[in-house]
């Protein structure tokens, strides 16, 4: 099977940091109840830059270390579920402010595990041979979609980007994705509408009996324990189903899983049998940033000099949908 070589890697953090503390000045919550239950200190909050520009400067980055010429870029796929606009796609924007004029661009919409679903795209067509070389960005503005009235949930989510430039390779790749729609109201931000169409009866009519039209027609709803509950065997079964016999879980050397919570991923890796230490974490300084997590984490570890030739390394992540998947790639 053609694997996929990381070519380039990159991010982009803003620089406002929202700790718990700043929370308790307009919340009934503190350090004491955020940091034990889910492993957060603070989150950045992207205050005066769009979703895009984070996401350019985050592709740039990933240009900039693999030293590859913008105008050599094939695709760009963006994995985002906090877009600036319906559209155009934030792919195209990006590849404005990037200069990546010869690229195919478009959005992926998976939620949290989009960046896994645009490397199982990335894969797709580079084994193919439709492309040489694949863009992936991963740029979330949560900021945007929350809810800071709602202390169960905003506390969860930042902003920030990751990005990695890939080509075809010879080593293995392993990929699985799995969706459970049944669960889709456990997590949702519903989309704004105009509802000015003259042939339209009571718009809110279609909605009322599944969701809240009062006041959060377009904020991030979320039934925190379903997804704690759904997350927990979600990851265990995507790493099971990904390696599927190729490997055993005990041989995968590091790793990188969705940020949402540090006690659903430690319970997930228990279940997996795989020790703390071949879990990387970035949680407790970026809080989740939904599908920018692992592309932000990888970008953490190649610049710390942590990947090395050879490693097994094993990315997990489940998001709204509710969606749920995993991927084993061989640096
Ligand atoms: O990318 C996917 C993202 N989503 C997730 O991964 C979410 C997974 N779920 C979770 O991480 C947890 O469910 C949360 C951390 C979000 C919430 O923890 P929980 O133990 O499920 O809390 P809860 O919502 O059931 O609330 C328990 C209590 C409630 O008080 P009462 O009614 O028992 O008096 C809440 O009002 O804790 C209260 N509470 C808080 N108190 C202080 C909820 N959030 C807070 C808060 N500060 N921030």
């Amino acid at each position: 099977m053609n694997g996929i070589e990381i070519l380039g890697t990159g991010s982009f953090v803003p620089d406002f940091i929202a700790d718990n503390d700043k929370f308790s000045e307009f919340l009934d919550t503190s350090d004491e109840w955020i940091f034990p239950r889910t492993g957060i200190k603070q989150r950045h909050i992207a205050t005066d830059i769009p979703n895009y520009y984070m996401g350019a400067q985050a592709a740039k980055n990933a240009l900039r270390d693999a030293d590859f010429d913008p105008e050599a870029v094939d695709c760009i796929i963006v994995s985002t579920c906090s877009p600036d606009f319906y559209y155009p796609a934030m792919s195209c924007l990006i590849q404005k402010l990037i200069g990546a004029k010869n690229a195919a661009c478009f959005d992926v919409n998976s939620a949290c595990t989009g960046f896994i679903t645009s490397l199982d795209i990335a894969h797709s067509y580079l084994s193919a041979g439709k492309y040489d070389n694949v863009l992936i960005i991963s740029s979330e503005k949560l900021s945007q979609q929350v809810d800071y009235t709602d202390r169960a949930s905003c506390i969860l989510f930042g902003d920030a980007a990751g990005a990695v430039l890939l080509k075809s390779g010879e080593k293995p790749f392993y990929l699985f994705l799995g969706a459970d729609g049944d669960e889709f109201e456990a997590l949702y931000c519903k989309a704004n509408y105009s509802a000015n169409c003259p042939w339209y009866g009571d718009i809110d009519k279609f909605y009322e009996n599944r969701f809240d039209t009062e006041h959060k027609r377009s904020f991030l709803v979320q039934d925190g324990k379903a997804v704690y509950k759904f997350a927990v065997n979600a990851m265990a079964n995507a790493v099971k189903n990904a390696i599927n016999g190729h490997y055993d879980v005990s041989e995968l050397d590091l790793v990188i899983p969705h940020q949402a919570n540090l006690r659903i991923i430690e319970k997930a890796t228990e279940l997996l049998g795989i020790s703390s230490d071949k879990v990387y974490t970035n949680i407790e300084h970026m809080g989740n940033v939904s599908s920018a997590c692992i592309p932000i984490c990888v970008n953490e570890l190649k610049k710390a000099g942590r990947l090395k030739p050879g490693m097994k390394i094993c990315f997990v992540g489940f998001g709204a949908g509710l969606t749920y998947g995993a991927a084993v790639i061989e640096v």
